[in-house]
């Protein structure tokens, strides 16, 4: 019997379809591999072996249980496939093997380089962070107006950090390592913080980006400014970088740019236009060098400019601010709207590669 016939037209879309679907029922599968080739330290094996790394070489300097070694290839087949490692072929005494290289993305997971996102790849696949996305059904469909998080942890993702050190070192680590991107942003965008005596990075984290740009702009006083379970134990690395704790819905230090690095993003709009007002009002009324400024470095939608990839990836980190923090992802309309209703007159926007992009924002 002609099986595709049987099954009428259609068939081959359908089996297309199913394949599409189990995909994406299956694609935490692919992010919990990830976080396992992250946990076993491959991409540091692969570097330090200083070329690419045959099965054996790799299983000998694995960490894992002997009866484990088999299940090794398959690991790596799925992360070969993903684009997140890739095969070549070395030769060695004449003889050709198969070896396992890195790519580009896991390039960006090596540890100890002045980019790695490896803290990233952890904290953000934390089970505190991917155990409320169980909960985004029933989120829905009930009435409270609290983040399927709050659901699940009973507090707010910012209480839950005060509350859990552990998760909050490792949520701190994975912003710093995000902030290590910075060092391309900064050597491209030099013209954004040219000028400026003063500024202070509002929900800045350990400081990490604050670093970045003052040792770009030695003349440049950099404030890191955050929550006190933050910065608390943070101690001014230099005379040029200080910490201050606060909170920026009160008030903001003073200074000529205030910078928000991923914090609007985190916020409903009616929280964003009060950060923005307090922006506003401490953006210092004497500076030296003509108007002061917001600079906002975040994700900004462009579903028709960017390519399939950047866009689900945005898409995504939008999901992810809903669950966790009643924020969202937006696009240049949205912030237009933010800007106005918080008093700014202007502002300019530079995409930068990847997924943020700079907004200058000007009273
Ligand atoms: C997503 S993180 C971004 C950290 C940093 N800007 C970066 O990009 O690496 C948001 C930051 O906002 C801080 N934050 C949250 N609520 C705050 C508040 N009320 N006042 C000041 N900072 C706050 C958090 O502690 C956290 O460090």
């Amino acid at each position: 019997m002609d099986l595709t016939h049987a099954q009428g037209e259609g068939a081959t879309e359908q089996f297309q379809a199913q394949s599409h679907l189990y995909k994406h029922v299956f694609n935490y599968i692919g992010s919990m591999s990830l976080k396992c080739a992250v946990q076993l330290g491959i991409p540091d094996i692969i570097h330090n072996h200083g070329q690419p790394i045959t099965l054996p070489e790799l299983v000998s300097k694995l960490q894992i249980h002997p009866s484990k070694a088999g299940f090794v290839p398959r690991l790596m087949r799925l992360l070969v496939h993903s684009g997140l490692f890739a095969t070549t072929v070395r030769v060695k005494n004449q003889e050709e093997e198969e070896a396992y290289d890195l790519t580009p993305s896991s390039r960006l997971l090596i540890k100890d380089q002045i980019i790695s996102l490896s803290p990233f790849v952890l904290a953000m696949l934390n089970p505190a962070l991917v155990t409320p996305c169980h909960d985004l059904g029933n989120w829905y469909q009930g009435d409270k107006k609290s983040t399927p998080f709050e659901s699940v942890h009973g507090m707010s993702f910012w209480d839950y950090n005060d509350q859990n050190p552990e998760f909050n070192s490792l949520f701190n680590e994975a912003m710093a390592s995000d902030s290590g991107m910075m060092n391309l942003i900064v050597k491209d965008c030099k013209a954004v913080f040219e000028g400026l005596d003063t500024l202070v990075d509002v929900g800045g984290g350990t400081g990490t980006c604050a670093r970045i740009i003052s040792e770009e702009f030695p003349h440049l006083k950099c404030t890191v400014f955050d929550i006190p379970h933050v910065v608390a134990n943070l101690a001014a690395d230099s005379l040029k970088l200080n910490y201050v704790a606060g909170d920026m819905f009160e008030s903001i230090p003073s200074a000529d740019a205030l910078l928000l690095k991923l914090v609007l993003h985190g916020w409903s709009d009616e929280h964003c236009v009060k950060i923005l007002k307090k922006c506003r009002e401490a953006i210092s009324k004497n500076g030296s060098k003509g108007e002061g400024k917001v600079i906002i470095i975040d994700v900004v939608i462009n579903e028709k400019k960017d390519e399939h990839e950047m866009t689900e990836a945005k898409l995504v980190f939008d999901m992810l601010m809903m669950i966790v923090a009643s924020g969202r992802e937006r696009d240049e309309k949205d912030f237009k709207k933010l800007f106005l209703e918080a008093g700014f007159n202007h502002y300019k926007i530079t995409p930068i590669y990847g997924l943020r992009s700079i907004i200058e924002v000007y009273p």
